[in-house]
């Protein structure tokens, strides 16, 4: 479980975060939504210290720390190991094939024999449909392969959580479908997963819970039926501006 209690990410000329207090339940899948700048990115990137929050508290599993002292290396090192990101786009490894790209964090970070991440790679490529794709280069492959193969490389580390900041915001519907299959598939199977989207259809089927974030502030926090079913009216004014 992760939890973040009053959390503040403060820049000079703007509260992006104000105080917030959310948990992510481990084996569940959040969806993190709201308007653009509201601080959806600055709540996701805080959970594994990409971004340092100003204030507040942090617990990650059996790590608990006080956000208002400076952090150590090492405390900031415990907290990434228990996560996997996917960016928007363009992360994987220009340079290295598929396969390579599957092997080299667990290779050179975990310290995994050859052989072993080799055999994982092609089980998780298998697992979803992608085997043909082991060889082929990042340029070789479309926007929606890419961010596939950049989703099944933060699950090769075998993360406790996996972070996606809006991992389909720059792929056309049909590339945006098959991605989101695999996120669904993944949620599942009771992935840890906390995942900031645009796609309401995708969060209502596919999130266990919804975190709102309205200009800095939690809007709500709670079930995904409750959100969509809501009578809030700042929820039903932000749900409406997200249909036509
Ligand atoms: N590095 C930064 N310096 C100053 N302001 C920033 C920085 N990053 C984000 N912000 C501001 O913080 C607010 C929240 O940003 P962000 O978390 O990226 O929002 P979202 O992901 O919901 O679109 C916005 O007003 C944004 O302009
Ligand atoms: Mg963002």
């Amino acid at each position: 479980m992760i939890k973040v209690e009053n959390l503040s990410k403060k820049y000079p000329d703007k509260n992006a975060l104000d105080d917030i207090s959310v948990t992510f339940p481990a084996e569940e899948t959040t969806a993190i939504v709201g308007p653009s700048g509201s601080g959806k990115s600055t709540l996701l990137h805080s959970l594994n210290l990409l971004e340092r929050p100003t204030s507040g508290r942090l617990i990650v599993d059996e790590l608990d720390l006080n956000l208002d002292k400076t952090l150590t290396k090492a405390q900031v090192l415990d907290v990434r190991k228990h996560f996997g990101m996917v960016f928007q786009e363009k992360a994987l490894f220009t340079h290295l094939t598929v396969l390579k790209n599957l092997t080299e964090g667990p290779t050179k970070v975990k310290k995994i024999s050859q052989d072993q991440a080799l055999e994982k790679a092609h089980a998780l490529l298998k697992q979803f449909n992608m085997e043909e794709l082991a060889n082929r280069y990042p340029y070789q492959l479309s926007g929606g392969q890419q961010q596939r193969v950049a989703i099944l490389r933060a699950l090769a580390m075998e993360p406790q959580y996996l972070l996606l900041d809006e991992p389909t915001s720059a792929l056309d519907p049909e590339l945006e479908a098959q991605v989101l299959r695999v996120l669904r598939e993944l949620a599942q199977k009771e992935t840890s997963m906390i995942i900031v989207t645009h796609n309401m259809a995708f969060a209502q089927q596919v999130a266990d819970k919804i975190v709102f974030i309205d200009n800095g502030h939690v809007g709500y926090d709670g079930k995904t039926e409750d959100f969509f079913n809501s009578n809030d009216p700042r929820i039903k004014q932000f749900l409406g501006a997200m249909t036509f």
